[in-house]
């Protein structure tokens, strides 16, 4: 595409704000029960193992959906999934805030962890197919800031319904998830399906319709040209099973391997336990450190806002390599402020907030937008699906063993912790040293990306497939 297309702005615009509501609910969603947990704690007289419980079934729920789901997108059309899940994102928040009992409770997180699942995938899908070539990136980046603007508006929620004269409050905490999901599905009901999905279904007058909408005149044709010369060869191929062709194995490499990244930095360790991680840094007080997490959430949504400006600028290549050092010297820099007494805790705020907004131009958006970039029309439903479902084990699996690191850290430091401690009470290193584990995973990753981030800024969808096609090595995509 020239770069003098003009493509229609704010069609496009209001297309993918709405369609990126599922990004809000994403976050919103995964972040509101840690501030609803500690009254559900006391209102249900749970376990510790419960509550671990409640929060594992919402990310297996995700798990699933990301699962079974990719091939429905790629059969029954991107709209209809999104709206199904706009469907379930509303009745889950009623659901779970309705909860009378505590099986019922996690069976509720678990059904709102399908729609997580699914839209984490099924949106970002959407948007890059609808996108004009020339600002894919900044559209797709848009549902990384909305996941960003859940997470916070999540934190903010938590903290208005909080009370601890009524343990009641955590259901209106969760009843606020209705608002975002009735938006998402009354907006969805009127979006269009994308065009390359309606080519990929033969209905070729309702995608030239679609396109004109959004696209220059002057390249519909040949967009539409582009779409079916890949669907000729497309069809001529073994339907999903193409996925694991070895012209596909670069695909799958990408996909899998920049959630790896993402999440192996150890990012949710961060957005999850901040209060926690800001006590074991020596701030006294909960009130203290929920406030400082909020720090957390509003400069992980102002950096998300500037990668908005720089993905379709700088390129992938840029973004990812920039990204991915600062991120390892920020680890770095929070191990040691683990490690330093006294003056430690501010070099640790510090570096956490580095760390975040390093995240925020880089692996944060990157992850969602390569996902929905690197396989062909035929298969992209499933193939952004096995990168969620990536995202959700990877993402669970460092939650779940984050203290285990730690404490065996401390067992190989003969760290005995009293009764009614805490592991980081007794070492913060202990803590400290997990944050260097990420930061030598970090260093892992500039290696990969060196070989395997392609650089797909301008390029569009069907020259990415046809590259592939040619055997060609993800470094060169845009030479
Ligand atoms: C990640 C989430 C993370 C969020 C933080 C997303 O890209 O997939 O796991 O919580 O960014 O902003």
């Amino acid at each position: 595409m020239s770069s003098k297309s003009k493509y229609n702005k704010n069609v496009v615009i209001v297309i993918a704000s709405i369609a990126a509501t599922g990004g809000l609910l994403f976050g919103f969603d995964t972040g509101v029960i840690s501030g609803a947990i500690p009254f559900l704690q006391d209102y249900f007289v749970l376990t510790d193992s419960q509550v671990e419980n409640i929060t594992a079934l919402g990310l297996i729920g995700a798990v699933v959906g990301a699962l079974f789901t990719g091939r429905i997108t790629d059969y029954l059309g991107r709209k209809k999934v999104i709206l199904a899940s706009a469907f379930v994102f509303a009745t889950g928040a009623v659901w779970t805030g309705l909860a009378p009992t505590v099986n019922q409770l996690m069976i509720s997180r678990f059904y709102l962890g399908l729609a997580i699942g699914v839209s984490s995938f099924a949106v970002p899908l959407y948007i890059s197919e609808i996108s004009p070539t020339k600002i894919r990136g900044t559209l797709v980046s848009m549902f990384q800031l909305l996941i960003t603007v859940g997470i916070l508006s999540a934190y903010l929620s938590d903290n208005a319904f909080a009370d601890n004269n009524n343990l009641e409050c955590w259901r209106p905490m969760l009843w606020v998830g209705v608002i975002p999901a009735a938006v998402l599905f009354i907006g969805m009901f009127f979006l269009p399906e994308t065009p390359r999905w309606l080519m990929s279904k033969g209905r070729e007058e309702e995608a030239k319709k679609v396109l004109s909408r959004i696209e220059d005149p002057e390249f519909v044709d040949a967009s539409i040209a582009g779409m079916k010369s890949d669907m000729a060869i497309d069809a001529s191929q073994e339907g999903f099973r193409e996925i694991f062709k070895p012209w596909l194995r670069n695909a799958l490499i990408i996909a899998v391997g920049i959630m790896f990244f993402q999440q192996f930095v150890g990012i949710n360790t961060v957005i999850y336990y901040s209060p926690k991680i800001f006590l074991a840094a020596g701030f006294e007080g909960a009130e203290a450190a929920i406030a400082a997490s909020v720090i957390v959430g509003v400069v992980n949504v102002l950096f998300t806002i500037v990668s908005l400006f720089i993905i379709d600028k700088l390129g992938r290549r840029k973004l990812y390599f920039i990204g991915v050092t600062g991120i390892f010297f920020a680890l770095i820099c929070m191990g040691l402020g683990f490690m330093l007494p006294g003056a430690g805790k501010w070099f640790l705020v510090i570096s956490m907030l580095v760390y975040i907004a390093f995240f925020a131009i880089s692996l944060g958006p990157l992850g969602w937008v390569l996902i929905t970039e690197v396989f062909p029309t035929r298969v992209r439903g499933l193939g952004s699906s096995i990168g969620s479902l990536s995202n959700w084990g990877f993402n669970t699996l460092v939650v779940w063993t984050f203290y285990k690191m730690a404490n065996a850290i401390g067992n190989a430091k003969d760290v005995v912790v009293p009764e009614g401690k805490d592991l980081s009470e007794v070492c913060p290193s202990c803590v400290g040293g997990v944050f260097w584990i990420f930061a030598s995973v970090a260093l892992i990753g500039l290696v990969w990306g060196y070989f395997y981030i392609p650089e797909t800024k301008g390029i569009s969808l069907e020259k990415i497939e046809e590259h592939w096609r040619k055997g060609g090595k993800p470094r060169d995509l845009s030479k």
